[in-house]
């Protein structure tokens, strides 16, 4: 049997106790999804291919559901926003919530038949990510962006779509400003 559980999240570090399982995303992993590629590349070798996103989840054997935390540093590759991958989900009847804690970002959502919308990342919004939208959070500010996801432990993740074609807005800072505009490479 299950037994309920207190879990620990700190909103600032986005740490998670206890913690199940977790990852690091660097630079060099993810090439293929911003625009500026010689900038990415002196950013490697410049900055030591530095972190972009942890992932902290919660996950227990046999629950229907899990959670966890997304850890964004700030910073832009090029004019780009530091964001993740991005995806749709497996199981296109699967949605998610992102609950910000802190610092502020671009939640980034496109439905299948392309349609584009934004929810905006500040402390307090919780986010609904209705089934098959694609998502990607984007940090737009000049500290962590932390948040707390929760999900189906079936929803999967297809990074395929969103990898190679991109999706139709990118985030990017343009006379210091945050602009939301068409991505000129969307195939
Ligand atoms: C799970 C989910 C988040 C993201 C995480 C990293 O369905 O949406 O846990 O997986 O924020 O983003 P991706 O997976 O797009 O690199
Ligand atoms: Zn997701």
């Amino acid at each position: 049997m299950l037994l309920p559980e207190a879990v620990l999240i700190n909103g600032q570090t986005g740490s998670i106790s206890p913690e199940t399982g977790r990852y690091t995303k660097r630079l060099s992993e993810l090439r293929q999804i911003f625009q500026d590629r010689t900038a990415l590349e002196t950013m490697v070798s410049e900055r030591n291919d530095p972190i972009i996103y942890e992932v902290l989840e919660y996950k227990k054997e046999g629950s229907d559901l899990f959670f966890g935390t997304t850890i964004m540093e700030p910073g832009t590759v090029g004019e780009e926003f530091f964001m993740t991958r991005g995806h749709f989900h497996k199981r296109r009847d699967m949605g998610e919530i992102y609950y910000t804690q802190s610092g502020h970002g671009v939640l980034l959502l496109e439905s299948r038949d392309g349609r584009s919308e934004v929810v905006r990342m500040d402390p307090g919004v919780c986010a609904f990510i209705p089934p098959d939208w694609a998502h990607r959070s984007i940090n737009t500010g000049d500290e962590k962006l932390v948040f707390v996801w929760a999900c189906n432990v079936e929803a999967g993740h297809d990074y395929g779509v969103i990898l190679e074609r991109g999706m139709r807005k990118i985030v990017v800072r343009r006379h210091g400003h945050e602009a939301i505009v068409d991505n000129p490479q969307f195939a």
